[in-house]
């Protein structure tokens, strides 16, 4: 059974619909890239499938491992694996990062009716993860996000993946606003939480990142629906070409 299976997707967000029947499958362990021009609905995707308010399904079903997840609020998709790194990650002022890892990280496991951390358990987990992310003890002990540059929120977003450990992680522009080193450091990160038990939807614009986390899949999204799937060499084909071609296809 794949791990996920999204069925003729629509969704509306504040009356505007934005998914059009997409249509999408995800192997245990595939990762998966998807790439589509601006306004495609790739980072509404992320967010229905993260359980995000205000996103409306009107049609069609979204299954992790064979049950729907439509019902279940974002912690219960939290809980069950499903893992969302925002393009735009969120401040969260006057919670320390470490401590907000440690809370979602126990959340989870609660919910999964597995026991807390210790203190010293966790700090090894943390201190041991952050060293291979280029995160720092300083930046462990700021609040979240908060006056983080834009590469540092990034990869705060991989450490809290690193950490939580998810069946599914979902990627969007992980890669945008991050230098050259730091694009290896994140995509080293992703490569060593590559594993049989984990699916990955890497959302990117650039055939670049691809270069450093090697897709087992490429899908095209134009207009709120997938429109092309290929292997890696779709990237190189669509940096070449641009989305002209699918677009049209798609109207
Ligand atoms: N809350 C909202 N209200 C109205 N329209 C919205 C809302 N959220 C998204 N949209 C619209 O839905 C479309 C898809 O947006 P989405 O952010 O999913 O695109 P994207 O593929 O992630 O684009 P990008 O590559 O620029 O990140 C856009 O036209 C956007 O304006
Ligand atoms: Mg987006």
């Amino acid at each position: 059974m794949p791990l996920l299976e999204i069925k003729n997707l629509h969704v509306e967000v504040e009356g505007k619909k934005i998914l059009n029947g997409l249509t999408l499958t995800i192997k245990k362990g595939q990762v998966a890239a998807i790439m589509g021009p601006n306004g495609s609905g790739k980072s509404t995707l992320a967010y229905v499938l993260a359980g995000k308010a205000n996103y409306h399904v009107t049609e069609g079903d979204v299954l992790l491992d064979g049950a729907s997840i439509l019902e279940m609020k974002p912690d219960e998709r939290a809980a069950k694996g499903v893992f969302l790194a925002f393009q735009y990650p969120v401040e969260v002022p006057g919670v320390a990062t470490m401590t907000f890892l440690r809370t979602a990280l126990n959340a989870q496991r609660k919910t999964r009716g597995e026991g807390e951390l210790s203190t010293p358990e966790f700090m090894k987990l943390v201190r041991d993860t952050s060293a291979h992310l280029g995160v720092n003890q300083e930046m462990l002990r700021r609040p979240v996000n908060v006056g983080f540059s834009g590469g540092e929120k990034k990869r705060n977003e991989i450490l809290q993946m690193a950490i939580l450990r998810p069946r599914l992680a979902v990627l969007d522009e992980t890669d945008s606003g991050l230098d050259i080193d730091a694009l290896q450091i994140v995509a080293e990160g992703v490569n060593r939480l590559r594993s049989p038990e984990r699916s990955m939807i890497v959302i990117t614009h650039y055939q670049r990142l691809l270069n450093f986390i090697v897709p087992d899949v490429v899908h095209v999204l134009a207009k709120g629906r997938v429109v092309k799937t290929g292997g890696k060499e779709l990237a190189l084909e669509l940096e070449a070409k641009g989305y002209a071609q699918y677009v049209d296809e798609a109207a």
